[in-house]
């Protein structure tokens, strides 16, 4: 496509409904919105079969043909899938993608994949708010979207000063991660029981809504978790639209 706008339609009008919806997003610091699944779309999530956890993917750039290439490779290395199935769920990532970036009028995303086999690890809620992506504390908006299974949990707070203490002692908690990682579990536990105690859960969007919510700003960034399980595998996608230097500062600490 090479710069051309990509089929089939973007996301989201450009109209009235996207001005409400960043209202509310500024608001509220999450908004959900219907994606709007095309019958393809949905019959490749139904479908598609988890078998292994790559490495999760990566991409920091316009959204373009190199991005949906590379989306192809990474979903051939999930599972043994259809040619239909990888090709209908690349072109879905990438119109999201291509949805958030016109959204933000934006030149570039980060547009990041995560696949998991099934697990327990979330059954006690990570709730934490998403920052470090750029040195100012500006506030971004990121994109979230379960391709299979369940969607991401948000919650608000409830105790400002626990849940910033609680924040504090999970940074210096993560920062013995590697050198001691029975006493890192241990305190993991503790920090996550009682931030259950600091935030108040909302209705998480449905298996057909995208999510919307502020990143970035030690502040004012939403509170979220990875969702419960329930045995099952997952794959979920997130779009960080941006500035070219924005997503270049990201893409650098990334891989450092
Ligand atoms: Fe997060």
């Amino acid at each position: 496509m090479n710069g051309e706008p990509l089929e089939p339609e973007p996301l989201q009008d450009i109209g009235k409904e996207n001005v409400d919806k960043k209202e509310t997003l500024k608001e509220k610091g999450v908004v959900y919105f219907d994606v709007g699944l095309t019958q393809e779309e949905r019959y490749a999530m139904e479908r598609v079969q988890i078998e292994r956890e790559p490495k999760e993917f990566d991409y920091y750039g316009p959204v373009n043909d190199e991005l949906v290439k590379k989306l192809t490779d990474y979903f051939n290395r999930i599972g043994d899938n259809a040619e239909e199935i990888i090709n209908n769920l690349s072109a879905l990532v990438a119109r999201m993608a291509d949805g958030v970036q016109k959204d933000f009028n934006a030149e570039y995303c980060w547009v990041n994949v995560r696949t998991f086999l099934p697990t327990n690890e979330y059954d006690i809620p990570r709730w934490h708010k998403d920052g470090g992506y750029f040195k100012s504390n500006e506030e971004f908006y990121k994109l979230v979207f379960p391709i299979k299974g369940s969607p991401t949990r948000f919650a608000k707070v409830l105790d400002a000063k626990r849940y910033e203490k609680l924040e504090r002692e999970d940074a210096i908690n993560n920062s013995i991660r590697d050198e001691n990682s029975e006493e890192f579990k241990k305190e993991n536990i503790r920090i996550r029981k009682e931030l259950m105690e600091v935030v108040e859960e909302i209705e998480p969007p449905s298996n057909e809504q995208g999510a919307l919510y502020t990143v970035n700003n030690r502040q004012t960034s939403t509170i979220h978790s990875e969702p419960k399980m329930h045995g099952g595998s997952r794959i979920f996608m997130q779009v960080l639209p941006g500035p070219k230097e924005k997503i270049e500062e990201w893409e650098n600490r990334s891989k450092k």
